[in-house]
């Protein structure tokens, strides 16, 4: 898990988060410092990583938690699941969901929740492999700024 007492490493480590955001949504709006310190001040977020020790441990991998209280007990939320394209096909996506989904039993979360673009195929099948449940909803979305 990325922590704030990596407070130091934040600044190497934000353009390899930017880097893996854009892999995500190309459109996506620069990650700051600010941000990250923000969100990792949050004791309901957890953001997962992975590091390549023989590359000066960057940043090649990372998917985070968000944890609200319902009616019903804890939920967690999963966002922003991305393995850099140079390390697909390896595990590393199941390693990283499974250290997030470890982090959120370790919470008392009841269940965990996300959603997939119908075009990430791969994805679906990774989280279908690791037991999610495809449910039939719609997402509505109200854009306030
Ligand atoms: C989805 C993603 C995180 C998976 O990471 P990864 O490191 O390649 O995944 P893994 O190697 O751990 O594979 C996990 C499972 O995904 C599926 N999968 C991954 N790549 C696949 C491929 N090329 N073809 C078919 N299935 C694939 C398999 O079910 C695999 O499990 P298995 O090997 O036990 O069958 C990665 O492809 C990615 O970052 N994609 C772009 C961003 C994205 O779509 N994120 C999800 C947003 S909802």
């Amino acid at each position: 898990m990325l922590k704030l007492s990596q407070y130091a490493e934040l600044e190497k480590d934000i353009p390899c988060i930017n880097k893996l955001l854009r892999q995500l949504h190309p459109e996506a709006p620069k990650v700051t410092k600010e941000i990250m310190v923000k969100m990792l001040e949050k004791s309901n977020v957890k953001i997962a990583i992975l590091r390549d020790k023989s590359k000066n441990n960057q940043i090649f991998g990372m998917a985070s938690l968000h944890v609200i209280r319902t009616f019903f007990g804890l939920k967690g939320i999963v966002e922003n699941v991305i393995v850099d394209e140079e390390y697909r096909g390896k595990g590393r996506g199941k390693e990283l969901m499974n250290g997030l989904i470890e982090a959120a039993k370790k919470k008392g979360v009841v269940y965990l929740e996300l959603t997939s673009g119908p075009e990430r195929q791969n994805a679906q099948k990774m989280y279908e492999s690791l037991g999610f449940k495809k449910r039939e909803t719609n997402v509505y979305r109200l854009e306030l700024k």
